[in-house]
């Protein structure tokens, strides 16, 4: 069921500073920074050879990040990305194997134009599992 890591996200508490010391200390290509008001986040990509960082900085009062900065201020890992062929296919299938999918349990559109859905991570030992459909 589980394809490639499409991307692991880091949030981080200055988008200006991370993407400074990406870009600038450990060597790595970023993009510009892209607001995505809809997910309440700004996020950089820092692309590498084999897969994406994303660096998330909370946007907007109701960002889903805001509470995890407020837990780990300096920041940390916030979710991995997995690539599905099926989305849907794989969320009936892990469904039916109790794990919980969370909101409404409908892939939405993530920030690369893909649906996407999140996996509670008590289920996948504390790490919160993003599925995109690529
Ligand atoms: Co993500």
């Amino acid at each position: 069921m589980l394809g490639r890591v499409n991307h692991i996200a880091i949030a981080v508490p200055d988008l200006e500073q991370a993407t400074t010391t990406y870009r600038d200390v450990l060597g790595a290509r970023v993009s510009q920074a892209q607001a995505l008001p809809e997910h309440g986040v700004t996020v950089v990509f820092v692309e590498l050879d084999n897969t994406k960082v994303e660096l998330l900085e909370p946007l907007g009062a109701e960002s889903p990040i805001a509470a995890f900065l407020e837990k780990n201020p300096s920041g940390g890992m916030h979710h991995i990305c997995y690539e599905v062929e099926d989305i849907v296919d794989a969320r009936d299938r892990l469904k039916a194997s109790g794990l919980r999918v969370l909101g409404d349990g409908n892939p939405k559109i993530g920030a690369h134009g893909k649906p996407v859905l999140f996996l509670h991570p008590k289920d996948l030992n504390g790490t919160l599992v993003e599925l995109e459909q690529v």
